[in-house]
């Protein structure tokens, strides 16, 4: 099957889409993104990725590219033509095409749109999750800006990538005082030694996770016992369980930290039963 991306109001071949080489996006990382979960062929938290899109946008005083309805049509029109039941939907949006100069254009250009769509095979996706994934930690290096999506993602990528030569899933950013902030992709969170949940409150530096959002609301309706509240390496390596959040992960188990098998090595029952609350909470608000 052929896959077809959205470049700047069209639909093209996947394989001959392309942006100009003064796309700002492309020399100067100006630009944000968002991925949605797709379930059912619809965006899973479809409100929280647009809030924060916009947010994004505003903090880079790049304006959105066009209403909200009309991006809705565009993402899902993206899924229908790549025929994608369920996977994830990828947006970008770069301040335009400009000759390169770090400030801003001085004359108006039109944000660049790119989104591609593509399925994911959710039997492997639920396999990966009931097996779980391995951390490895690494210290903060990124900006002070983490709450903005941006596209310069050079420190995740290094940190990623040195996660998958020692095997592991994901990589956990350490701030200096040996707390973790969040994941190169993802949000953190355990399940601390007295069983309460745990993830890094906003106020620190990283990204306002839509699908942390959406599973805090679940939880608090669940009654079950939740603190923003930062926990540190040694903490989470001595929790009954870890776990991260993101709209590619959605809620999967962590079961080693740095080859530290956390709680008895294998996904914990709180994780797996938010994963599967969370997926049907998702797909039945799915739009
Ligand atoms: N990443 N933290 C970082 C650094 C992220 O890049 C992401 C998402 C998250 C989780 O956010 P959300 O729940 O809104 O997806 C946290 C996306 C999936 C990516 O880069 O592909």
């Amino acid at each position: 099957m052929s896959r077809v991306a959205y470049v700047n109001g069209r639909f093209v071949p996947h394989a001959d889409a392309c942006v100009h080489i003064e796309d700002r996006g492309y020399q100067l990382a100006d630009g944000v993104y968002e991925v949605w979960a797709v379930f059912g062929g619809r965006l899973a938290d479809a409100e929280g990725h647009f809030a924060r899109l916009e947010r994004s946008l505003g903090e880079l005083r790049i304006a959105m590219p066009m209403s909200r309805a009309a991006l809705t049509l565009v993402l899902r029109e993206a899924i229908r033509r790549n025929r994608v039941i369920n996977g994830l939907v990828y947006l970008q949006v770069t301040r335009g095409v400009a000759p390169r100069d770090h400030a801003f254009p001085t004359r108006r250009v039109r944000p660049s749109v790119v989104i591609t769509a593509k399925p994911v095979d959710m039997a492997a996706a639920e396999a990966r999750a009931a097996k779980g994934v391995g951390v490895t930690t690494t210290p903060e290096t990124r900006w002070a800006r983490c709450d903005i999506k941006t596209i310069a993602l050079l420190p995740n990528v290094l940190a990623k990538q040195a996660a998958r030569e020692k095997g592991a899933g994901e990589a956990w950013f350490v701030d200096e005082l040996g707390l973790v902030t969040e994941g190169a992709s993802s949000n953190a969170w355990i399940v601390d030694r007295d069983g309460m949940l745990r993830t890094r409150d906003l106020n620190a530096n990283i990204l306002r996770g839509v699908t942390r959002k959406s599973l805090l609301e679940l939880i608090a309706r669940e009654g079950l016992a939740i603190a923003e509240r930062p926990f540190s390496v040694e903490e989470a390596k001595q929790a009954r369980e870890a776990f991260i959040t993101g709209a590619g992960a959605l809620v999967t188990p962590v079961v080693s930290i740095d080859g530290v098998p956390v709680g008895d090595g294998a996904p914990g029952p709180v994780a797996m039963r938010l994963r599967a609350s969370y997926v049907s909470d998702a797909q039945s608000h799915a739009v």
